[in-house]
């Protein structure tokens, strides 16, 4: 069981107030909030031992050096990455997506096929649109049903020799499915084309095991699990990341440097040019350790009550209906109020001191399908209250007296 008004409490956002109302912090699935545990260990990096990693003799280098090594064998650890250079530290997961993305440019040739779904955000198609322009490789779709789930039959027909990647979300940023990743691997292995699972929504709420899933890259973002904007990180198969070339050239990622040849460094710096955010992350790490003292086992239980108390009521208002009714999913609520657009609902709400998320969630494919320009989306974390969701609805139900 979670004490909700304990932890509450570690996060100081959550006492202000919006437009003179209580903040109700129902955009999580775009940003989690920040417990003081990380945003404390921001602030001693900055106050105590701030300077540039893996370069200097001197003590503060050192001890940089340390807290940012140690935060990466953290990451290794709650993603159970064999070896610790599997874990490349990225701006976050658009970032990583982009690195495997460049880098399978010269590994695909004319007539391969790479493969993603219809549920992905615009960060898990746009950049393996820009691979097959640049390789001459064809994209083909996983469509998906009235549900929001991914039609398999259809994953298992279009799977064939030529598939060289598929790319799919972990969980759907718009919709909350969960997807079967389980299945995509195992079949995509057995054609012997790798995977990339984008986990930018999963890593709030699940533990994923990378070596049990066998998968070959997993991506995500810090700032959806309790840690800090720009950075994440790219699990990646060392044989993978091994074959992949490096993605950025400069400081940090050579061994030798020459104008006649110039080699790489060793994983992981082959592809971490540049200093790097240090103190994002050293509080990823942070963000780790805090979500692992509350248990992804609880987290997922209460956050589960939360969507059936959500959904129950959101059902009971007259014209007001769900997108993306998977069986598994999970507590992200997309909806439409009958003709109302949604920026006008979430104007009101935020008014109310309310804050959703309103448009088309960067997965404009998924709107095109449901033929809407876009929905409104409540998503929520662990700090969460069912005393929110009631004020939400309450709130909602005089912005649509407003609106009709
Ligand atoms: N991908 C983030 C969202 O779904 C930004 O809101």
């Amino acid at each position: 069981m979670l004490d909700v008004q304990k932890l509450r409490k570690d996060f100081p956002i959550l006492n202000r107030e919006v437009n003179g109302k209580p903040l109700v912090y129902f955009d999580n699935a775009a940003t989690s909030q920040t417990p003081k545990q990380v945003i404390d260990v921001i602030i001693d990096y900055y106050s105590n031992y701030n300077a540039n990693i893996h370069r200097g003799v001197h003590r503060l280098s050192q001890e940089a050096t340390d807290a940012y090594e140690q935060a990466r064998i953290k990451i290794q650890h709650h993603f159970n990455a064999k070896h610790a250079y599997e874990i490349i530290y990225t701006a976050g997961t658009t970032h990583s997506i982009n690195l495997v993305a460049n880098g399978f440019s010269s590994l695909l040739k004319k007539g391969d096929e790479i493969m993603v779904s219809a549920l992905e955000h615009h960060s898990n198609i746009v950049p393996w649109q820009m691979l097959c322009e640049r390789t001459g490789a064809t994209l083909k779709v996983i469509p998906m049903n009235e549900n929001g789930e991914l039609v398999l039959s259809e994953f298992d027909s279009l799977l064939n020799e030529k598939t060289k990647l598929v790319f799919v979300n972990h969980i759907s940023n718009a919709l909350g499915t969960i997807n079967p990743i389980e299945y995509i691997i195992e079949e995509s292995h057995r054609v012997n084309a790798a995977v990339l699972v984008d986990g930018a929504q999963s890593c709030p709420h699940i533990k994923p095991d990378v070596q049990a899933l066998d998968v070959d890259f997993y991506v995500c973002s810090a700032h959806k699990m309790c840690g800090p904007t720009g950075v994440g990180m790219l699990y990646g198969k060392e044989e993978w990341l091994k074959k992949l070339p490096p993605y950025q050239g400069g400081g940090e990622m050579i061994a030798e440097v020459s104008f006649e040849k110039t080699t790489y460094a060793d994983l992981p710096h082959k592809f971490e040019a540049g200093t790097p955010n240090i103190a994002g992350g050293i509080a990823f790490g942070a963000a780790i350790d805090y979500m692992n003292s509350i248990g992804f086992e609880n987290i997922a239980n209460y956050e589960n009550e939360l969507l059936e108390y959500a959904t129950e009521q959101l059902l009971q208002i007259d014209g007001l209906k769900i997108y993306g009714t998977a069986k598994n999913k999970t507590s992200v609520i997309s909806f439409n109020v009958g003709n109302i657009h949604p920026y006008d609902i979430g104007t009101i709400l935020d008014k109310m001191g309310i804050a959703v998320r309103t448009g088309h969630h960067c997965a404009q494919p998924i709107m095109d399908y449901y033929k809407i320009p876009g929905t409104i989306r409540a998503s929520f974390m662990f700090y969460n209250t069912k005393e929110e969701i009631d004020l939400f609805i309450a709130s909602l139900k005089k912005a649509i007296l407003m609106l009709l």
